[in-house]
């Protein structure tokens, strides 16, 4: 990947979004902050931006905007600059791009590189860039292909990669090629976006800019892509990272079945694999079996218990027996011996469902 990198490239990070698809997982912690194979969601992302020549990112932020600079600072920590723009009431996508190129150094002409705050991509942004640049674009989307476009972006193209419509969440999508969330603009496309006002790049700057014939190209590749957006995307994500399926810089280990971090106790008669993410302080008893899941740091799987493609959150506990699979279990919740949680089920922090008076055999 490396040799696509270019100088010094300046970014744009949206992350004031609400996270609402992830509640309660969000209720606390903004998205691109939750624990995600091991380190919070954005390390993958600026070391992946890192890795293609990014050297000074601004975050647009606003939902829970304070709590990003104590984990990121300055950015020395990951190779970058990193400059904070808050937007005291959320000025939508496109006002969040327009009030965070306040803190921009790049030139009229120069590209600057967008990245919606919850996007795994394997693509090479380097590439994106120079097809930018060689195609004198206005902007260039990343485009990738989903099974399902009605909860994306539609973007089709002509023969040369022009984009011709932007179609955001169209209940009749007339192609599968969707926007992948990064974009590169050229910076005085930028400064046209009206300043301080919601504006909406999907729903206005985009199908405006097509409208009035200037060049927005598309980028599509088949690279690994993931929207981290909701519950099973987001334990997804976690554990294809785990796995090695995408690799990310910002790993803290080797790929495998498993990572925990430091200060974890997993019992040797514990299965756990599947890509699963062990928190610090995170204790995983005797004959508990774990697969493709986010146990958060402090979290308590008993002995018995099963969990799988879920999220336990902050200090919660599955007791004895209990079964949770396609679940999120918020923080502090307890999950009652016995109990079984499935598909899609949410539980509220603090939560504490008491033991199941009815057991499971063990085969469930
Ligand atoms: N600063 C700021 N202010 N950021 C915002 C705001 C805002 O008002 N609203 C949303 N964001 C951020 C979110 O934090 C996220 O990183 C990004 O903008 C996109 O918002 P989502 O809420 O995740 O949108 P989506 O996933 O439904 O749709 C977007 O992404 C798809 C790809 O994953 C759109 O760009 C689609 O066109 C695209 O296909
Ligand atoms: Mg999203």
């Amino acid at each position: 990947m490396m040799e696509s990198s270019l100088p010094a490239l300046e970014a744009i990070l949206l992350v004031g979004g609400q996270g609402t698809r992830l509640r309660p997982l969000t209720l606390g912690t903004p998205k691109p902050l939750l624990p995600t194979a091991g380190v919070p969601f954005l390390a993958h992302q600026l070391a992946r931006a890192r890795s293609f020549g990014v050297r000074r990112i601004v975050f647009a932020t606003s939902y829970k905007a304070s709590m990003f600079e104590p984990v990121f600072g300055d950015g020395a920590a990951f190779g970058l600059s990193i400059e904070y723009m808050t937007e005291e009431t959320p000025l939508g996508t496109g006002g969040a791009i327009r009030n965070a190129a306040e803190a921009l150094t790049s030139a009229p002409s120069d590209p600057v590189l967008i990245l919606n705050g919850d996007i795994l991509s394997g693509h090479d942004i380097g590439l994106q860039v120079r097809e930018h640049l060689s195609r004198d674009a206005a902007v260039t989307l990343h485009l990738t292909e989903v099974d399902d476009p009605s909860r994306f972006g539609c973007v089709p193209t002509d023969d040369e990669g022009r984009v011709t419509a932007f179609l955001e969440k169209t209940p009749h999508p007339v192609t599968n090629r969707i926007n992948a969330g990064c974009y590169v603009f050229t910076r005085s496309v930028i400064d046209r976006i009206p300043r301080g006002e919601v504006v909406s790049v999907e729903r206005e700057t985009f199908p405006g800019l097509i409208e009035s014939g200037e060049l927005v190209l598309g980028y599509a590749d088949r690279t690994y892509w993931l929207d981290v957006g909701t519950p099973a995307a987001f334990v997804r994500g976690s554990s294809d990272l785990v796995l090695g399926r995408l690799g990310s810089p910002a790993l803290p280990g080797p790929p495998g079945e498993f990572l925990a971090l430091d200060g974890a106790s997993v019992s040797p008669e514990a299965k756990v694999h599947g890509g699963s993410a062990v928190g610090s302080g995170v204790v995983v008893e005797a004959g508990a079996v774990v697969s493709g899941s986010v146990l958060c740091d402090g979290s308590v799987v008993r002995s018995g218990a099963t969990v799988a493609d879920s999220v336990i959150g902050v200090g919660a506990r599955v007791c004895s027996g209990a079964v949770v699979r396609d679940a999120v279990i918020g923080d502090g919740a307890v999950v009652g011996p016995g109990n079984e949680l499935r598909a899609g089920i949410r539980l509220w922090p603090g939560v504490e469902l008491p033991e199941c008076a009815v057991r499971y055999s063990s085969d469930v």
